[in-house]
């Protein structure tokens, strides 16, 4: 097998790509993707200043390394959802990561900031783990992005996971959500922009890069997520794609290319932004865009029995809750509200 660029000895095969890379060729063959990304949708400009959204597995680290030496200034953020086996493991890796390469590491650990961790929040929410973890995490990268005055989250949601989330939006028609399924989601007020740089490598592109990058990452999967429908999902487009290489890609990208507009058409009348702004008002609690008087997030900490801190939520979003002012729930978040928000400055 041989590096299709320079015929040497070939580690890797990329099947879709009908092509074989030696280690450098492949490294560059990623950073390339990513960069074609970035550019087809004008996902980060060169004085952006970027958060990337951290877990310790090899898509988040992977990103985090290609903007980097891409030469993005890049901070990371990493969210302690205190998942018993899986958070304190995972942080390590995070922790690590930033420290070796002198970056900075935001950490926000939910149980000691917030007073409730993902599987308890969930049971008494009576919600399933990973939907109270969506609402958790959503909320909590779009606050940390506006309080560091960042212009861009990155997450490191690649094409199998975003192939993924496509079969299940087409399997139930859920237009809606394919108006809404986009690599990029423009900044408005109380969002950063939002966006996804890994949508044209694959998971096993990515493990591939980190290994040969050296990098150490979590290989387990949040032990919550078993049973997820999109896991199910994802075998059955890898099952396609290994009759037929190619067909995972080719169904997402044309899904941007020729597809999404069209629903995009139908849901925001040609809106590039596919979450028009005007039925939001403010959460009167932490002032974060809301459609009704307590955001979703604050929803989930009452029934959690945690605590949200009372404070202004980015400079565009008005609000008269400016001053900071914990809101305490039950007894249980007196007990965990030693609020620390933790920066890991890495020696250089
Ligand atoms: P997942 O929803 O677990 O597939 O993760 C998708 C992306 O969300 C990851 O690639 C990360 O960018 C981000 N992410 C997931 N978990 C965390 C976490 N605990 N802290 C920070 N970012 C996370
Ligand atoms: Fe969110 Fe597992 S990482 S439920
Ligand atoms: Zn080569
Ligand atoms: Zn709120």
């Amino acid at each position: 097998m041989k590096c299709v660029v320079c015929r040497g000895p070939a580690v890797i095969d990329v099947r879709r790509a009908n092509s074989n890379f030696c280690s450098d060729h492949f490294i560059r063959f990623c950073a390339e993707q990513v960069s074609r990304a970035i550019r087809e949708f004008k996902m980060i400009e060169p004085a952006d200043r970027v958060l990337v959204a951290v877990s310790g597995g090899k898509d988040s680290l992977a990103v985090w390394n290609m903007l980097h030496q891409a030469g993005y200034q890049v901070d990371g953020l990493y969210l302690g959802l205190g998942i018993e086996g899986y958070s304190d493991t995972s942080v390590a890796f995070a922790r690590t990561f930033a420290q070796s390469r002198g970056l900075k590491l935001i950490e926000v650990n939910l149980p000691e900031e917030y007073g409730y961790d993902i599987p308890t929040g969930a049971r008494a929410a009576r919600r399933t783990p990973c939907s109270a973890c969506g609402t958790s995490k959503r909320h909590l990268f779009d606050k940390a992005a506006l309080e560091g005055s960042y212009e861009v989250l990155v997450t490191g949601h690649n094409l199998d996971d975003e192939a993924a989330v496509l079969f299940g939006n087409v399997l139930r028609w859920q237009t809606e959500y394919l108006a809404r399924q986009m690599p990029v989601l423009p900044a408005r007020p109380g969002f950063p922009k939002k966006v996804k740089p890994l949508i044209r490598l694959s998971e096993r592109d990515t493990a591939a890069y980190c290994i040969l990058m050296g990098i150490d990452y979590m290989v387990e999967e949040c032990p919550m997520s078993s049973g997820n429908k999109h896991l199910g999902y994802k075998e059955a487009l890898n099952a396609i794609e290994l009759a037929s290489p190619g067909t995972k890609s080719d169904f997402y990208s044309g899904f941007l290319r020729k597809a999404s507009q069209l629903f995009r058409a139908a849901y925001f009348e040609g809106s590039q932004d596919p979450q028009p702004t005007e039925d939001l008002t403010h959460c009167i609690r932490c002032s974060a865009p809301s459609t009704s008087t307590l955001c979703a997030f604050c929803r989930l900490v009452d029934k959690a029995g945690g605590m949200v801190t009372v404070e202004q939520r980015g400079s565009s979003t008005a609000s008269d809750t400016s001053s900071a002012q914990a809101v305490r729930i039950t007894s249980r978040a007196e007990r965990s509200a030693r609020s620390t928000k933790t920066e890991v400055e890495a020696q250089t």
